[in-house]
């Protein structure tokens, strides 16, 4: 029996259904308030609302799980690669064998950008942040290839999602060479998806880069990690701008644009610059803990701490073991991890992280892991952006697919009542 949930205002009833999804999470369907009561709900940054329905990713923040398309992403750590679980996100199921090799053969022949397009780096100043070429880049995608802007039919969908996915390894490596004053190594048709990303960073014209399977593997599980985690800012983001009927690759240039804040996938990069001021004898870990407790700082202990998880970020466990298998077989011993370590001991024993349910997340251990593998700091947020694209172009398309309404929320005015205008030279000084 549907349950209802019932609301009292001015002494009137007023009952709303309760939807249920298949997890059982409950939701009160408030879509007629305003009309039957006059009134509208208030929540500050969303953290009681759910914008939509979805059946791409599940998450139960206080049992700490995460699964895509309902498998838990512990599964994935030693299986797949990130381009069968971006067709997992995108269309829904894993794809077969046919199915694959088709799309793995789409995004090689897809992965050359328009020379055009190329020519745009050249204009960059060569400081640019990777994220403002990349935004900028993905967004001229649409002058690049109008035929994809109207995804009417699910072949084109298809062909815009294998271009993008393809075309935002090129972009990211292209703005990184750019940066570095380095000639620009055009994709390898005969490298597979991560491969290829990485010739294109480390490759030089004499020197073909060759990765070894470790470097490959963390970077592929990265992306995995990264590809999808509902309605996230960066996601909710594209949803907006796609609920307007804005192309994807306008949708995603926005998301890219969301995911650069600190707060959100720019949180890789603080983590790092966190850490290194501890080891560069700034602050102890104790002290960098003690300020970040301390709300006139203005710090806070970045890559701790999430709007959803209130137990251990899944993802946060899987890098961690990440990082303390790769680090020692690559040969590396970075301080950093050690630093990282002994913040995580240390919070963790502290009231105000435990009271707070503040743990660590997926941006914690996860820039230790990129610059192992030779990342650079200023492109970790990028990597975010590329691992999270098949799930920003899943949420596009679902969204797409249920002709939803334009996003438009409601706001509480606060602002003057009834003013008149005021000639200026009538004005007060
Ligand atoms: C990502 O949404 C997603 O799914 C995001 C993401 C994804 O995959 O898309 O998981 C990726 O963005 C991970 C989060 C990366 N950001 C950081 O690591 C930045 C540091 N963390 C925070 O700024 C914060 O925890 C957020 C932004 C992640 C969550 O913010 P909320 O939900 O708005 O929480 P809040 O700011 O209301 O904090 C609740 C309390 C506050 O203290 P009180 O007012 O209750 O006394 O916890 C405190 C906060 O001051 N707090 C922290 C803290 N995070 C929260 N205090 C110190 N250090 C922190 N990191």
């Amino acid at each position: 029996m549907s349950q209802i949930a019932t609301l009292i205002l001015d002494g009137e009833s007023h009952d709303f259904p309760v939807i249920v999804g298949t997890e059982n999470e409950p939701a009160i369907d408030i879509s007629s308030l305003r009309a039957r009561t006059g009134h509208i709900t208030l929540d500050q940054g969303y953290g009681n609302t759910g914008s939509c329905e979805s059946a791409i990713t599940y998450i139960d923040g206080e049992k700490g799980i995460l699964r895509y398309r309902g498998i838990p992403i512990e599964q994935f750590a030693n299986g797949p690669n990130f381009i069968e679980v971006a067709w997992l996100l995108i269309f829904g199921r894993l794809p077969n064998v046919e199915e694959y090799a088709e799309f793995a053969n789409e995004l090689t022949h897809e992965a050359n950008i328009d020379e055009g397009m190329r020519h745009h780096f050249d204009s960059f100043p060569r400081k640019a942040p990777p994220m403002a070429i990349l935004a900028s880049m993905v967004s001229a995608l649409s002058c690049f290839h109008p035929e994809l802007l109207e995804l009417d039919d699910p072949s084109r969908f298809r062909s815009a999602a294998a271009r993008l996915m393809s075309k935002i390894r090129t972009i990211a490596a292209f703005a990184y060479r750019h940066s570095q004053g380095l000639p620009y190594m055009y994709p390898d048709p005969r490298e597979k998806y991560v491969n290829n990303f990485l010739h294109m960073m480390f490759s030089m014209p004499y020197d073909h880069y060759v990765d070894d399977d470790l470097v490959r593997d963390a970077l592929n599980m990265i992306l995995i990690l990264h590809a999808d985690h509902e309605q996230n800012c960066s996601t909710s983001t594209v949803r907006m701008v796609g609920s307007s009927h804005a192309n994807l690759f306008a949708s995603c240039s926005a998301g890219i644009s969301a995911l650069w804040g600190p707060l959100h996938g720019g949180a890789n990069v603080a983590v790092l610059e966190m850490l290194q001021r501890i080891h560069d004898g700034q602050l102890t870990p104790q002290e960098y803990v003690k300020l970040s407790k301390d709300k006139e700082s203005g710090v806070r202990l970045m890559g701790f701490g999430h709007r959803v998880y209130k137990n251990f970020d899944p993802r946060a466990r899987l890098l961690a073991d990440i990082a303390g298998e790769l680090l020692p077989r690559l040969d590396k011993n970075d301080p950093l991890l050690n630093i990282a370590r002994e913040l995580e001991e240390i919070a963790l024993q502290d009231p105000y992280f435990v009271e707070r349910k503040l743990y660590p997340n997926v941006d914690f251990y996860s820039g230790i892991i990129l610059r192992a593998i030779g990342i650079p700091v200023n492109m970790f947020t990028v990597i975010f952006a590329m691992g999270r694209l098949p799930g920003w172009i899943a949420h596009w398309w679902e969204q797409q697919q249920e002709n939803a309404r334009i996003s438009r929320p409601r706001q509480v005015y606060q602002g003057n009542g009834l003013t008149d205008y005021t000639p200026l030279h009538g004005r007060k000084r």
